[in-house]
């Protein structure tokens, strides 16, 4: 008698539940079903590379949600989903974890992560993967909001904003259900970076940024903090100017690192982040992409700028005061974004 019939027939016997066979699953909390456990929540992933992976890996370790990581590529989903899913005995977490080349299996996501698309390169700038990322984006955007009518969607695929506004736009849904990720990713590596100059704990360290995610983005350290202190009082003018100019050629930095690819541990968490966000309904204020419609003097576009994150998805967006320099940095950046959308026709 195998573990289970062993168990049903104990528990069947006292609980009286047991079925013709003898066997009940009723009794074992996590009965060796296909089925999904429809209480819990589910995230679909598009691209199932090393941002797409990584993230699944974020989400089922966090036990956040079931994980669906879809692909192209015949095989690759399938075999990474099932890899994650044989770690999670290991890791004692209960979630499901499949790879598919089907939009059917994504069916009735929470939250769709859209992460397909080719990487950077050494010597690629973001802006130089935006048509091939444009045919892809309005490809899967459309085959995963027909599974997923309700999902709210990430996005990840760069060159992020320009990527943002392709799926607003192929969507047709209302802005707090599409959301960019790169400001979580710009912002952590500054905090990275301020942790490091002043070997402070990481937990000590906020920071933002704003704008476009690329060279034109606006790292703000006028409202970034060390347990509450303004880093402008912690670290001196022109060594903080060249945390900033790193921040905004963090990508860049690991590119030229990999050769054969771009970043994916932080991003992917990231992207994680936001997702915890909005399944918690944390309400958290997080720096991500969002579709202005007036706020910070832009409209139409596209651009980093601090957002709540709930289970509405982007619930507000929170407009700070911004000098003058900070905001032609911010105008320039949006600038940046648009000339692309302009070249995709979805400005
Ligand atoms: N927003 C950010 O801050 C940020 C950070 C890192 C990476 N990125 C971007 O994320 C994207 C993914 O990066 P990566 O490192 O995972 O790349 P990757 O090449 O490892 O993975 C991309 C995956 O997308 C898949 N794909 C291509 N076309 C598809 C389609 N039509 N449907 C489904 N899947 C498809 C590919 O087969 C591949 O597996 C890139 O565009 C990258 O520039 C963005």
């Amino acid at each position: 008698m195998g573990v289970y019939q062993h168990l049903a027939t104990i528990f069947g016997h006292t609980a009286g539940l047991s079925s013709s066979t003898g066997i009940s699953w009723m009794c074992l909390a996590h009965p060796p079903t296909k089925e999904r456990n429809i209480m819990r929540k589910k995230v679909t992933i598009v691209g199932a590379g090393n941002v797409g992976a990584t993230a699944a890996h974020w989400i089922a370790s966090k036990e956040l949600a079931d994980v669906v990581l879809i692909d192209v590529i015949d095989g690759v989903p399938q075999g990474k989903g099932l890899d994650l899913l044989e770690s999670l005995p290991i890791e004692k977490r209960d979630v499901s974890v499949i790879g598919t080349n089907d939009y059917a299996d994504t069916a009735n996501s929470d939250i769709v992560v859209i992460t397909a698309g080719i990487a950077r390169k050494p010597g690629m700038s973001r802006d130089d993967l935006l048509n091939t990322n444009f045919n892809i984006m309005s490809d899967v955007a459309g085959k995963a909001l027909a599974a997923s009518p309700n999902a709210i969607f990430i996005i990840v695929s760069n060159p992020l904003d320009a990527m943002a506004q392709t799926a607003f736009k192929k969507l047709g849904l209302p802005r707090e259900r599409v959301i960019g990720m790169a400001g979580v990713l710009d912002s952590a590596r500054f905090r990275t970076f301020i942790a490091q100059e002043l070997n402070v704990s990481v937990e000590n360290v906020t920071a933002f940024v704003l704008g476009g995610h690329g060279d034109t983005m606006v790292p703000l350290s006028r409202y970034s903090t060390v347990a509450g202190i303004p880093i402008t009082e912690l670290i001196p003018a022109d060594r903080l100017k060249e945390l900033e100019t790193r921040t905004a050629n963090g990508g860049a930095e690991i590119v030229k690192y990999l050769k054969t690819g771009s970043a994916y541990y932080a991003p992917s968490a990231a992207a994680v982040e936001m997702v915890e966000a909005i399944l918690k309904d944390k309400k958290k204020i997080l720096p991500c992409a969002a579709y202005l419609q007036g706020e910070y003097g832009i409209k139409g576009l596209y651009v980093g700028v601090p957002c709540k994150l709930g289970a509405k998805g982007l619930e507000q967006i929170i407009e700070i005061k911004l000098t003058a320099d900070e905001q032609t940095a911010l105008n320039k950046s949006a600038d940046a974004v648009k000339e692309l959308c302009t070249v995709i026709g979805v400005a």
